[in-house]
């Protein structure tokens, strides 16, 4: 068969989304997995299954890969914030604040998470198509750069802002009008998204911002779309931005960010073959660089927003295998202890993952088999079609690439608790998010009296 094992020595260290597995991958003396130093099975073992397991030196690599490519192919100054749609957690946010990172947070839970974390919210922008006042609240008095999507968000800060108070910062988030390749869900970069100012609204709006006194606009943004692998779009994006630059500090406006969004895409299966992160920043950064310079524009700070290019390779699911079922002539699904409840993509998106047997990597494939999840429908597939030996209950399973988008979309779908979440380093482990048990599933349900039948 010819499916290999996601796990190959061959692997680009410094640019970890080219890589489905984490970059400290290795095999024991027993030909066993190994990540961070840690063999899956033990963690499974120890910590119980489906388990989410993030490797730090690969979360490190990313952040590196950004920060490195940044300094060296983008002259003026520069910073990359950490996309925390894509996993929030309070580890999460301390270390890519570490990492000299800014995020960016979209609701008042990751703004919380941020700000708890340890990113100084000087580095956290705000986004959202729809921000509450608590939201825009909680974001202007920690000094947070609130990205204004549309003129709602204009007149609830207009009214928020407490007349003597600090001017609020603001970025201003426009539609760029670019298409890309990627699932139609996930591209907002295009006119009939729901995110940003209209290209054709954008000078009137900076117009009407420059009569504001209680705000200051910092910064232009704009995001074409996730998991893409061209890069002829970020170059037009380039362009698009700098005559937005341009009008924005003809009006008068103080700009000094510009946003580039996120988007790199990374390598779930064998056939996915994005670019590296060195070389999306040397487009991207080179485009702004040569479209500020025709129009002879001082420099702006340079921003980007990754998100799954930063996380999801650092990360792998462990689960267990349970029941099989053999449909002759059809096909042969294995169960695993989670699903669609823990990573919604392939349902969602129709996506792919790669896997193999933790303690068994490279045993030679016997059969292609379906591998589905627990919950209470048939579209609860993780994996269609994938090749592997045949294996018995109890064993355990490690997909790859589920770093990003996985636990942040997770659900209790059929009231199933969410995984724990561990982080490994040099042979060590730590909880980062501890287990979901079924008495916290009731922690919100209520019996009012009023309502009480039977007890
Ligand atoms: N900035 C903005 C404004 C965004 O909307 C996004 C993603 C990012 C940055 C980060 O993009 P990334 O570097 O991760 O591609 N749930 C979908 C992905 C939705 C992406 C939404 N926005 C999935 O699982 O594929």
């Amino acid at each position: 068969m010819a499916n290999r094992s996601p796990y190959e020595p061959f692997r680009d260290l410094s640019s970890p989304n080219r890589n489905i597995c984490p970059v400290t991958t290795e095999l024991d003396g027993s030909g066993r997995l190994m990540v961070g130093g840690c063999l899956l099975s033990q963690l499974a073992e120890r910590y119980d299954t489906p388990l989410y397991v993030l490797d730090r030196q690969t979360l490190r690599s990313s952040c590196v890969a950004y920060r490195e490519a940044l300094k060296k192919y983008y002259p003026g100054e520069s910073l990359p914030l950490y996309a925390s749609k894509a996993n929030s957690s309070l580890i999460l946010s301390n270390l890519v604040a570490a990492e000299g990172f800014g995020l960016d947070a979209v609701s008042e839970g990751e703004l919380l998470t941020a700000l708890r974390g340890g990113v100084p919210g000087e580095r956290i922008v705000l986004h959202g198509n729809n921000k509450s006042d608590r939201e825009l609240y909680l974001a202007y008095k920690n000094g947070v750069t609130i990205v204004i999507d549309n003129l709602h968000d204009i007149e609830r800060l207009a009214n928020l802002v407490p007349k003597e108070g600090n001017p609020a910062q603001l970025m201003l988030r426009f539609t760029p009008g670019i298409e890309c390749h990627t699932h139609e869900y996930i591209r907002t970069g295009h006119l009939d998204s729901k995110f940003g100012f209209d290209l054709d609204d954008l000078e009137e709006v900076l117009l009407e911002l420059k009569k504001s006194n209680w705000s200051v606009l910092n910064g232009l943004h704009a995001h074409i779309g996730s998991q893409i692998f061209e890069l002829d779009p970020h170059r037009d994006l380039a362009k698009v931005m700098a005559e937005a630059l341009q009008m924005a500090r003809k009006i008068g406006h103080p700009i000094k960010d510009l946003n580039v969004g996120g988007g790199l895409g990374i390598k779930y299966i064998e056939s996915d073959d994005p670019p590296s992160i060195q070389n999306w920043v040397e487009v991207v950064a080179k485009a702004v660089f040569e479209e500020c310079l025709s129009r002879d524009l001082a420099l702006p700070r340079l921003m980007c927003e990754p998100g799954r290019s930063l996380v999801a390779n650092a990360g792998l699911t462990l689960y267990q295998v349970g029941s099989q079922k053999d449909i002759p002539g059809l096909k042969k699904y294995i169960s695993v202890d989670g699903g669609m409840s823990d990573n919604p993509r392939p349902i969602t998106y129709q996506s792919f993952y790669s896997a193999c047997l933790a303690d068994r990597p490279l045993d030679p494939t016997e059969e292609t088999v379906t591998i589905a999840g627990k919950h209470c429908e048939s579209g609860d597939v993780l994996l269609k079609e994938i090749a592997l030996p045949s294996c018995k209950s109890g064993e355990i399973l490690a997909v790859f690439g589920t770093g990003a988008y996985n636990s942040s979309m997770s659900s209790n779908y059929n009231r199933i608790p969410k995984p724990a979440a561990v982080m490994v380093d040099k042979g060590h482990s730590a909880l980062v998010q501890r287990r979901e048990g079924p008495e916290d599933l009731l922690r919100y349900d209520i019996f009012p009296e009023a309502f009480l039948e039977l007890m």
